[in-house]
C-alpha cells in the first residue's frame, strides 16, 4: 500500500504532488508544438457546428462544479457565449432551456455520477451536443456523451477530489481557448501568452508544494477552530467555494466560500475576535475592492491570511499573514491558488486525527440520486 502511495502517508498527499505532472499530461500534445494553438482531434465539433452554439450549460457536482465555475468565466471572457453553470441534481429540475445550438459540457471525474448522467440523458433528449470532461476512459458519461475531453489525471482514490479538480481546469481552458480560435474571438498574440502562461504551470505548482510547511503550520493554527471563511471576488470566489468545500470535507470544520462584496450583507454578523478568514486576491482589477472587505473583516478582529501574488505588497499590508502565489494570468490563476487550500485541508485533517482518505458519511463515487 505505501508503494502505490508512492511513499506518502495518504494517497491525497500523493495526488496533491502529482498535480505538475497531472497538468503535462492533460496538456500533453494538445498545445501545438510551436505553441500557437490548440489542437483538440478528439472533438468531433466542425468549426460550423462551433459557430452555431448560442449557449452554454455545464453541468456537474461537487468539486467538479466548482471547476465548471471556473470553466463558465473562462469561456464567457475569451469567447463571449453566455454560459450557465449548475449542479445537477437542480440542473434536471428547474426545466432548463435546452436547444439544439445549446452546447451542455458535463464534468466528471469518475464518470459515474448518478445526477450527472440523469443531466446528460435529459440534455440529449433535448437535443443538445454534449461534451464530457472526465477522468475515466469507458465511463458511462464517456460512453454517452458525444464528446469526450479526458483529463490524464491518471487515477484519483481520496475521497477528497485535488489532481481531477486541477486538470479538468486545464480542460476548461483548453477547450475556452480552441473555442475563442475557432470563432477567431481572441487576438493569436492573446493565445500564444496563454497557452505560454499555461505550460509555467506546472513548475509554479512544483514551487508552491515545496513550500507546504508554511501551510502545515497555519493548518495546525487553525485546526482548533469551528468555523471559518473564505472570501474573493471573481474567479477567487470560484477557487474560495472549492477550498471550503475541501476543508469541511476532511478536516470537518464548517466554513463557508463568500464574494468578498457580500459580506457586509449579512455574514459579516458571524465576524469576532480570532475567527480565521483566509482572502483570495489574484483579480488584479478587483484587488483594491477586495483589500477594502478584508478591512471590514480585520476592523472586527477577524485573523486574515491573504493569498496574494508575489510581490502584491497592497494587499499583504492588509492581513496578518500572506501566502504567496507565483505570478501568472489572472485566467489562470485557480490553477495555484488552490494548492494551498487543497494543503491546508490535508494538514487540517490530519492535526485533528481524521482519516484523510476516507471521511466520514461519504463515498468516493456518488452512484444514488
Ligand atoms: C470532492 O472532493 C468530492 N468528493 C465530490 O464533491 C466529487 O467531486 C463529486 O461527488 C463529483 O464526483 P465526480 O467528479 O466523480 O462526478
Amino acid at each position: 500500500v505505501t508503494a502505490e502511495k508512492a511513499g506518502f502517508d495518504h494517497f491525497m498527499m500523493k495526488e496533491i504532488y502529482d498535480q505538475p505532472k497531472a497538468y503535462r499530461d492533460t496538456i500533453g500534445s494538445r498545445i501545438s508544438e510551436d505553441g500557437s494553438r490548440v489542437v483538440l482531434d478528439e472533438i468531433g465539433m466542425t468549426a460550423d457546428e462551433i459557430r452555431r452554439i448560442r449557449n452554454i450549460h455545464i453541468v456537474a457536482c461537487g468539486t467538479a462544479y466548482h471547476a465548471g465555475l471556473v470553466g463558465k468565466s473562462v469561456i464567457e471572457k475569451l469567447v463571449r457565449i453566455p454560459v450557465e453553470a449548475d449542479v445537477a441534481s437542480e440542473y434536471r429540475y428547474r426545466a432548463p432551456i435546452i436547444t439544439p445550438e445549446t452546447l451542455v459540457i458535463v464534468v466528471s471525474q469518475s464518470g459515474e455520477t448518478a445526477d450527472t448522467l440523469a443531466a446528460l440523458r435529459e440534455a440529449k433528449r433535448s437535443g443538445a451536443r454534449v461534451l464530457a470532461i472526465t477522468n475515466v476512459v469507458g465511463s458511462s458519461v464517456s460512453r454517452e456523451a458525444d464528446d469526450v475531453l479526458v483529463t490524464w489525471a491518471g487515477p484519483e482514490i481520496a475521497v477528497a477530489s485535488t489532481k481531477a479538480y486541477t486538470t479538468q481546469l486545464m480542460a476548461f481552458y483548453l477547450l475556452g481557448l480552441y473555442l475563442a480560435q475557432t470563432l477567431e474571438t481572441l487576438e493569436q498574440a492573446e493565445i500564444v501568452r496563454t497557452l505560454a502562461a499555461m505550460q509555467s504551470l506546472p513548475e509554479q505548482v512544483e514551487s508552491i508544494l515545496a513550500r507546504s510547511e508554511e501551510i502545515k503550520a497555519y493548518a495546525e493554527k487553525i485546526a482548533s477552530h469551528e468555523h471559518l471563511f473564505f472570501i474573493g471576488r471573481g474567479l477567487d470566489y470560484a477557487v474560495a467555494l472549492e477550498g471550503s468545500l475541501k476543508l469541511k470535507e476532511i478536516s470537518y470544520i464548517h466554513s463557508e466560500a463568500y464574494p468578498a462584496g457580500e459580506l457586509k450583507h449579512g455574514t459579516l454578523a458571524l465576524i469576532e475576535e480570532g475567527v480565521p478568514v483566509i482572502a483570495l486576491g489574484l483579480q488584479t482589477e478587483l484587488i483594491e475592492k477586495t483589500v477594502s472587505n478584508i478591512k471590514e473583516v480585520t476592523a472586527r478582529g477577524g485573523e486574515v491570511l491573504g493569498i496574494a501574488y508575489e510581490g502584491d505588497n497592497e494587499l499583504a499590508k492588509s492581513v496578518d499573514r500572506t501566502f504567496s502565489i507565483p505570478r501568472t494570468l489572472d485566467l489562470l490563476s485557480p490553477a495555484l491558488t488552490v494548492i494551498p487550500l487543497q494543503l491546508l485541508s490535508y494538514y487540517a485533517s490530519l492535526a485533528r486525527g481524521n482519516d484523510v482518505d476516507k471521511p466520514r458519511n461519504l463515498a468516493k463515487s456518488v452512484t444514488v440520486e
